[in-house]
């Protein structure tokens, strides 16, 4: 009898103790979903020291995805997939699937690779789409809603980078997907930005859409998207026909009819993002690698580090007025170039090697006055003989893969158009085309024959993505939204970094300055010191304050004592830097 009590006993203990373990692994499962679902604002972090691996990126939640992606064992290319597609849940501003962008990397075995995931113009585009009958151009048109869209390229280069990965793309995309169903914490300027939108929103959709609500958003608010998330399940299981085909692509194509869009299934179906060519040079004994043509960025930073290291910029000082004016006059130089030669290289020929030749950008930078300020009204594109919303991601693993990529909606939620029970923001990149000889873009840059519309044609850039390598590994991963101002942000910090010696933390925060040719104006952040502006006025230069200009998000690896890495987030937004 005791006996059997005791069996008994013992095996109502081994039942409870069974029960007791079912709910202490539900317990813990549901930890882990919730830490998947911010209920609070994450904190940003700046400076980031690490040995092995880090991420920087725009928003805290996609670094500490990628961070975990790597922890996991994930190389440089899963934590890039993973930040994107967080991003385009936890940043919609400029994160997103309805976008596009550019990836420069550095694969350990020392490749360096280049990927092309630009918009491109949809079949029925047409050069003077955004014009009037009497060919002036309709305000807004090209920025603002439907027709401004062009067919979105992210997703194609998600699947082009998923090759170099190494985790299984479920596990890659799970951080979006829970941040979509379950609802992240906004961020102060988040709230703010959406408040300033709600009109713009209620515009261009018909339908709700989860970025408007009836109060005014605050800092905290939970942000739902379950059509977001619906449309990353489809791209889980269905890969690329998750969205470029089946119901994301019908839902785009409803879309494009409630208002007066014209992408359509063949436009989503026929898209491909493209292996390119990076640009590399050699610059001061490092090697930079950095993005050729659709984007003009590459091209640009070329022109400059080339005219400046000519007149031998770093013997002059950092910001002084003979170093400013220096680079002043060869961003005249450049800009002017970009307006008249760049575009599509599948449909334009453009002199790329004449215009980062040593003669000719020799020729162009002995042309200026010390001491007095050019003129752009004098400066024309060089003469050739021959027949604010973007986000940057910078990553390094523990093996020697680095990964640059600048990504984006163009402006700020790109043209405010939610693609209707998809949940996904579409870009307006086509303002990026010059819509008429001469018009200022959003960004104030002109354009030529070169940059105009075509179909299927791609929009020129100015996203620079770079890698600088030194003894063919790594040594700064760096880049930076913000427009026109992009190449010429990213020329200072590498600058900065390389002729300035400056630390890193520096290089990205102190006050930027700007110049694009026209407006034949500097323009300078806040905070930029008043007496540097003083000396370019005596000059005569024409001077403008402006807000920030970009979010550089900077990874600077150092091999002198072991692997140091620093990773830098820009102090300009809630950019975060993570590592390990
Ligand atoms: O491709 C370009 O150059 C622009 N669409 C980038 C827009 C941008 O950086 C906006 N960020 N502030």
């Amino acid at each position: 009898m005791e006996k059997l009590l005791t069996a008994a006993m013992a095996n109502l203990l081994i039942k409870r103790l069974f029960v007791f373990c079912l709910f202490f692994s539900a317990f813990l499962n549901c930890k882990t979903a919730a830490s998947q679902v911010s209920t609070s604002v994450l904190p940003s972090t700046k400076v980031k020291l690490a040995q092995h691996a880090a991420v920087v990126t725009a928003h805290p939640l996609a670094s500490k995805a990628g961070l975990e992606i790597l922890k996991k064992g994930g190389n440089a290319f899963d934590a890039a997939i993973t930040t994107q597609l967080v991003l385009a849940v936890v940043y919609p501003g400029a994160g997103n699937l309805g976008g596009g962008g550019f990836m420069i990397a550095h694969q350990k075995d020392g490749k360096n690779l280049c990927l092309d995931f630009r918009e491109v113009a949809p079949e029925k585009a047409f050069k003077n789409m955004y014009l009037d009958s009497n060919e002036n151009p309709i305000p807004g048109l090209s920025q603002d809603g439907h027709l401004a869209c062009g067919v979105p390229g992210t997703i194609s280069g998600i699947f082009k980078i998923l090759k170099y990965a190494r985790l299984p793309f479920k596990d890659l995309i799970e951080p979006a997907i829970k941040y979509a169903q379950n609802g992240f914490a906004l961020t102060s300027d988040q709230a703010d930005d959406l408040n300033e939108l709600k009109n713009d929103f209620l515009k261009n959709n018909h339908n709700p859409v989860a970025f408007v609500k009836d109060n005014p958003w605050k800092e905290g608010d939970i942000l739902v998207q379950p059509e977001l998330a619906a449309t990353l399940n489809r791209i889980k299981e269905n890969r690329l026909a998750g969205f470029y085909q089946g119901l994301t692509a019908q839902y785009i194509v409803e879309e494009m009819k409630n208002g007066n869009g014209i992408i359509s299934y063949d436009d989503l179906k026929n898209y491909e993002a493209r292996d390119r060519i990076p640009m590399e040079f050699d610059y001061k004994l490092n090697h930079i690698v950095t993005m050729p043509l659709p984007s003009s960025g590459g091209i640009i930073l070329k022109q400059l580090l080339k005219m400046t290291a000519y007149k031998n910029m770093s013997s002059m000082g950092f910001q002084t007025p003979e170093c400013m004016q220096l680079i002043i006059e060869a961003e005249r130089c450049a800009y002017a170039d970009r307006a008249f030669f760049l575009g599509d290289p599948d449909f334009v020929k453009v002199p790329i090697q004449t215009l980062t030749s040593e003669s000719y950008l020799q020729s162009r930078i002995n042309n200026y006055e010390p001491h007095k300020a050019g003129n752009s009204n004098d400066t024309k594109a060089g003469v050739i003989n021959e027949s604010e919303e973007t986000t940057h991601i910078s990553i390094i693993d523990d093996e020697g893969n680095a990964v640059a990529i600048t990504t984006t909606l163009n402006d700020s939620y790109g043209s405010k158009t939610v693609v209707s029970k998809a949940g996904f923001i579409l870009n307006n990149e086509m303002d990026d085309f010059s819509i008429k000889p001469g018009v200022p873009n959003l960004y104030g840059v002109t354009g030529n024959k070169a940059n105009a519309i075509e179909p299927r044609k791609k929009m020129l850039s100015s996203m620079t993505p770079t890698i600088v390598l030194k003894d063919n590994k790594p040594v700064i991963v760096v880049g930076t939204p913000g427009g026109s101002t992009i190449p010429t942000n990213v020329f200072q910090t590498i600058t900065s970094l390389i002729d300035f010696k400056m630390s890193p933390e520096d290089a990205v925060n102190l006050p930027k300055f700007h110049f694009q040719w026209l407006p034949d104006v500097v323009y300078f952040e806040p905070d930029f010191p008043i007496e540097k502006k003083i000396h370019l006025v005596e000059m005569g230069y024409s001077v403008r304050d402006r807000g920030y200009m970009g979010r550089t998000e900077l990874i600077k690896i150092d091999y002198q004592k072991g692997k140091i890495i620093t990773a830098i987030a820009d102090k300009r937004g809630d950019d975060d830097a993570a590592g390990f």
